[in-house]
């Protein structure tokens, strides 16, 4: 069976992108910050491999690439994210914050990919997957305020769109997905979906994703969303 990779795999969208793939019977490499206590993560049935990472201590990326350095990765699910204080104005601006949900939201995405990207070469299917968000599209952000999570996932999208034509030496597809306003932490009890519901789509979208998807952005019903 095919191997899945996810960071912040413990709670929200990964953590069902875990119970999804790991029903199906993929061996699940299943990442999250605190792996001595992974919560619901720990009862998940199936092929679930559990391993620490904090997306943004490169140390530890780079520690757990090397503890996977034979491993064959079909599909890597950059999920791990974070909104960052939420009603900051422009004139308000807590600038120590943003950087850190750059670095989270934006940075370690890269630093993710580039150190699976080997694995995922010797992968079958070869494809990479970035959750960013409908609030990344400059073309539909045009509502003020979120200037934080906005710029974070708005340059995530740039970052893996450059990325894209990097990887084709390597036979990669490099894809971006809007999951959806989603009942998690993040999406609150509000939101239009659940988990449930989201990872269905965006599952069905990643198993059909093809070479000529790589570098582009896309809703978790599979319709492409302006840059
Ligand atoms: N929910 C929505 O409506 C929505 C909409 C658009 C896009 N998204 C995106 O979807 C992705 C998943 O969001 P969610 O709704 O599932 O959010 P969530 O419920 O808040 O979960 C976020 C996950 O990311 C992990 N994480 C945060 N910082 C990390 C770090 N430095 N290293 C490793 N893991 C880290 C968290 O781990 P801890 O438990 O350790 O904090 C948690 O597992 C995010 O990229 C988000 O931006 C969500």
């Amino acid at each position: 069976m095919p191997t899945v990779f996810i960071t912040g795999a413990n709670r929200g969208i990964g953590l069902e992108f875990v119970r999804q793939y790991g029903t199906d019977g993929w061996t699940v490499i299943a990442t999250c910050r605190n792996p001595i206590a992974p919560g619901q993560l720990a009862t998940i049935p199936g092929d679930i491999q559990v391993h620490g990472l904090d997306v943004n201590i490169h140390e530890q990326v780079d520690r757990l690439g090397q503890d996977l350095d034979d491993t064959a990765i079909d599909v890597l699910i950059n999920n791990a994210g974070i909104f960052g204080p939420r009603g900051m104005s422009a004139e308000n601006m807590d600038y120590i914050k943003w950087e850190q949900v750059l670095r989270t939201n934006t940075l370690s995405p890269l630093k993710v990919a580039t150190t699976f990207a080997k694995n995922l070469a010797a992968g079958q299917q070869k494809k990479l997957v970035t959750i960013s968000s409908m609030m990344g599209s400059i073309t539909q952000g045009n509502r003020g305020s979120d200037y934080i999570y906005r710029s974070s996932k708005a340059a995530v999208n740039m970052v893996m769109r450059n990325f894209s034509a990097d990887a084709l030496g390597q036979n990669l597809i490099v894809a971006n997905f809007h999951p959806g306003w989603v009942q998690t932490d993040m999406g609150g009890l509000g939101a239009a979906i659940t988990p449930t519901e989201s990872v269905i789509g965006l599952r069905k979208c990643i198993a059909g994703l093809t070479k000529e998807d790589t570098g582009k952005y896309f809703n978790y019903d599979g319709n492409p969303i302006a840059w």
